[in-house]
């Protein structure tokens, strides 16, 4: 098992991503802290996870919105005073809050432009402040951001874009000030069956299963399988990376 022994905090755990990157951590052996605003969601993540913990391993779910600083710092406590310690943090929350995926630039409301930076940033701060110093001292961390393929840039999505290519370049400011002993890698995912996928039209879900190389929409196995590769020991040479989990789209800025 390539994360026995290992403590993994999961946000937004709840919702297809998030499970799936749990249950595959679970499965590997780690020992798992998840959290999700919604507690219908992250009570069906905990029943299904906990199926899959292996030896002694345990879980612990807990239900708290990741954006305020209170309720993201407390998630991350409560998974070091149950644990110890957190080895590995996977930061799945994020995305578009706005009932429309898309907005042209000029009618963007500052309101939107708001709430995509902290859904997309804060919780990322706010955890990463808690459990690191922990990594510090232990001289063991990894962690995950999501970012997106968009953030080299999308028509309709200025916000959505720009929060994600801030996600990426945090990533790079972690793992300059993290190293030597923590390795920090963000994931760019395409267009993966979760929620996103009801809030499109069949002809637009018909573009983006064309789209890729590979010509599919993206699972959250998927994803599970890279943030698996990201936190486990195989991947101890690697930091700083955006890795493109996309079917074939290679997003780049420059
Ligand atoms: N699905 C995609 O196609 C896709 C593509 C690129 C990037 N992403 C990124 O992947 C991540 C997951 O997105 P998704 O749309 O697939 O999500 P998802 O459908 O897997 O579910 C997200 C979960 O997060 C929870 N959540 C929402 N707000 C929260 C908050 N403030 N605090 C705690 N939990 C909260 C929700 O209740 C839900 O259970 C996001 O960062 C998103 O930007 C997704």
């Amino acid at each position: 098992m390539r994360l026995q022994g290992r403590v993994a905090l999961v946000t937004g755990a709840g919702g297809p991503m998030g499970r799936a990157v749990a249950t595959r951590f679970a499965e590997e052996g780690a020992s798992l802290v998840i959290g999700d605003i919604s507690g219908s969601r992250l009570a069906e993540s905990e029943a299904s996870i906990t199926e899959n913990l292996k030896g002694g391993a345990r879980l612990v779910a807990m239900r708290g919105n990741s954006i305020v600083r209170e309720e993201a710092r407390a998630l991350a406590q409560n998974a070091l005073t149950t644990f110890g310690k957190v080895d590995l943090l996977v930061n799945i929350v994020g995305g578009i809050r706005a009932k429309t995926m898309f907005e042209p630039l000029v009618g963007l409301s500052e309101t939107r432009w708001d709430e995509t930076m902290a859904f997309n940033l804060k919780p990322n701060l706010h955890l990463s402040q808690v459990v690191v110093p922990g990594m510090l001292e232990r001289r063991y961390g990894k962690i995950v951001n999501i970012s997106s393929i968009n953030f080299a840039g999308e028509i309709g999505s200025a916000d959505y874009s720009a929060a994600k290519a801030a996600v990426a370049s945090l990533t790079r400011t972690m793992a300059i000030e993290l190293a030597p002993h923590i390795n920090v890698n963000c994931i760019a995912p395409g267009i993966i069956r979760t929620s996103v996928i009801d809030r499109m039209t069949p002809d637009v879900r018909a573009h983006y299963e064309q789209k890729p190389l590979l010509k599919r929409l993206g699972e959250a196995t998927d994803i599970a399988n890279a943030a698996l590769f990201l936190c486990s020991d195989e991947s101890s040479y690697i930091t700083g990376q955006i890795l493109a989990v996309s079917g074939g789209i290679w997003p780049a800025l420059g």
